[in-house]
């Protein structure tokens, strides 16, 4: 299956303090139709590899070869909205004007639960529901490749589940690779097919996930997955200046 494939990735930050060495070699495969999902400590460099990945950053070594043309979604930890647009414009906003869909993007507007609030502006909303509707923009783009750096953080328990519904919804309707971040194992253990760690600037562990849909993150196969991914993440902190 064609994918996304990251070899050798590394980048460093200076620092008044020495140079901080961030990314020391990351391989990783990206699948298509899969979600890749990134657990690692808060500063592991989790965001630093989107961005790399994205190409909003350039890398020190390392390269990143796409199968082909890309159609490429971010969604950041914070929404990024335009804030003199509404909710639907912003929405519609990165899609070619002949390519808008004013049914698709009311669809996707249901689906986010912003039906109600297609005229309102960012700053009429909570971050709740700005977050959700940076994210129904990356899916009306109808992207092939997916980057999304902790979407549901910001989201109540029963918004973040939906929002986690719609998301394995567009992994069985189209072929999109996924690649997501989150802090939350519970949440990895719904979503991903795969699990990867980060820790010390390399991929340190690796977990494939089965491939039922709906998940009982409680069953005891996952709950063995979680207790391997906790003693793995205890170990101590690793982004020190040297
Ligand atoms: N532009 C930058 N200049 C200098 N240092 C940076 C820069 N961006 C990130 N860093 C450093 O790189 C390290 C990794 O940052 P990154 O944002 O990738 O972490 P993260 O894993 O996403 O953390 P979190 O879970 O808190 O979002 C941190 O120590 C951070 O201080
Ligand atoms: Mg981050």
């Amino acid at each position: 299956m064609a994918g996304i494939e990251i070899r050798g990735l590394t980048k460093s930050y200076k620092m008044e303090s020495g140079t901080l060495q961030v990314l020391r070699g990351i391989e990783l495969t990206l699948p298509e139709g899969e979600i890749t999902v990134v657990l690692g400590k808060s500063g592991c460099g989790k965001t630093t590899l989107l961005r790399l990945v994205g190409g909003l950053e350039e890398p020190e070594n390392g390269e990143i070869r796409f199968p082909g043309e890309q159609k490429t979604a971010f969604v950041f930890q914070e929404p990024r909205l335009m804030p003199w647009l509404n909710v639907r414009d912003n929405i519609e906003f990165g899609q070619k004007k002949n390519q808008r869909n004013r049914e698709d993007t009311a669809r996707i507007i249901h689906t986010v639960g912003l039906d109600g609030f297609e005229k309102s502006k960012p700053h009429q909303l909570s971050g709740g529901m700005q977050q959700r509707t940076a994210l129904a923009r990356a899916l009306a783009y109808r992207p092939s490749f997916i980057m999304m750096d902790e979407p549901f953080a910001a989201l109540d328990h029963f918004t973040r589940e939906s929002m986690q519904q719609e998301l394995l919804r567009v992994r069985r309707e189209t072929d999109a690779s996924i690649l997501f971040v989150t802090h939350s194992i519970d949440e990895a253990l719904t979503l991903a097919d795969r699990i990867i760690l980060i820790s010390e600037g390399v991929v340190s562990a690796e977990y494939r996930l089965p491939q039922k849909q709906p998940r009982d993150i409680l069953c005891d196969e996952l709950i063995a997955v979680r207790r391997a991914i906790v003693s793995a993440l205890e170990k101590p902190n690793d982004s020190t200046p040297v």
